[in-house]
């Protein structure tokens, strides 16, 4: 018998402001990291206000994690310090481990219709992996496999499996999933996890309930206290479990389903680095100072 997840505890994203005056919604942060192990950051940056946006994020280092940027609308223009190039558009995703560092900037454009949208998650890397060689896993919207069960249920496969169907991005140490999944109104997806993994929910688009749901729910299922509904926005982080269960009522939901393996190590995070010790979060920034950052 699996063990089904069951809530442990729901974000709302909050306003912040970040790079060169970019707002945007963080979904959680520096003071979660231990219940969200190996994740460090989400932030949400759909915005249809280009001002809001337009400036950017200019040149910053990052050591220590990597940087996972998700495009719905627009684009963003990346670029580093070795020359490195390219631009991330609609359904596109850039896997970039940072390792030993790269120095970058990352400059938002919108649609035609000034609408830009995306998600950057950042993971950590283990003590062992903290110094890799950078490497980027650029991957085009037509790259992601989608997979469409006979429920209609839809799931753009980026990272991880979904039926026999493994998504580009592979080698990663944590080990991670990342799906982004549409549900239509009256349906339910049920995914299975690794029982120590820790896996979040961020809703995108409608709402939609988690467990505890029964199969087939009772008539007054509504009327339980342990059923919540989620809407957009919002994110649901799992207990340990085997498998996880999503329904919807007469609306339709889209979310991106994210999980990877606890680190379970220490955390020393100035900014855009993250390292284990304070000693090497020094060094990095004297590094930084000194021009001697990049390996
Ligand atoms: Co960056």
């Amino acid at each position: 018998m699996g063990k089904p997840r069951r809530i442990q505890k729901v974000f709302q994203s909050n306003p912040v402001i970040d790079g060169a005056g970019v707002r945007l919604n963080r979904v959680f942060g520096f003071t979660e990291t231990p219940i969200l192990d190996p994740f460090l950051l989400l932030d949400d940056f759909r915005s249809a206000i280009p001002d809001h946006y337009i400036r950017g994020f200019p040149w910053h280092p990052h050591r220590g994690i990597e940087t996972i940027t998700y495009m719905l609308d627009g684009s963003v223009e990346h670029g580093d310090s070795m020359g490195n190039k390219g631009i991330v558009s609609s359904g596109d995703v850039q896997w970039m481990t940072a390792g030993s560092g790269i120095i970058h900037q990352e400059m938002p454009k919108g649609d035609e219709n000034g609408k830009m949208g995306g998600f950057q998650l950042w993971a950590n890397l283990p003590a062992a992996d903290k110094m890799m060689k950078p490497r980027y896993q650029d991957v085009s919207s037509n790259q992601i496999p989608q997979v469409i069960l006979k429920n209609g249920v839809t799931i753009n496969v980026i990272c991880g499996e979904v039926q026999g169907t493994k998504g580009p991005v592979s080698d990663i140490v944590i080990d991670p999933e990342y799906l982004d999944i549409q549900v239509p109104a009256h349906q339910s997806f049920v995914h299975p996890t690794k029982t120590g993994d820790t896996v979040f929910a961020y809703i995108i688009d409608g709402q939609g309930y988690f467990p505890p749901l029964l199969h087939p729910p009772s008539p007054d299922w509504k009327q339980d206290p342990a059923i919540q509904t989620i809407g957009n926005g919002t994110l649901v982080l799992f207990e340990k479990g085997t498998e996880l269960t999503v329904s919807t009522d007469e609306h339709p939901m889209r979310f991106l389903l994210i999980s990877g393996r606890p680190l379970h190590e220490t955390i020393a995070w100035r900014g855009p680095i993250v390292m284990n010790t304070q000693e090497e979060l020094e060094q990095a920034f004297l590094e930084f100072q000194n021009g001697n950052f990049i390996k």
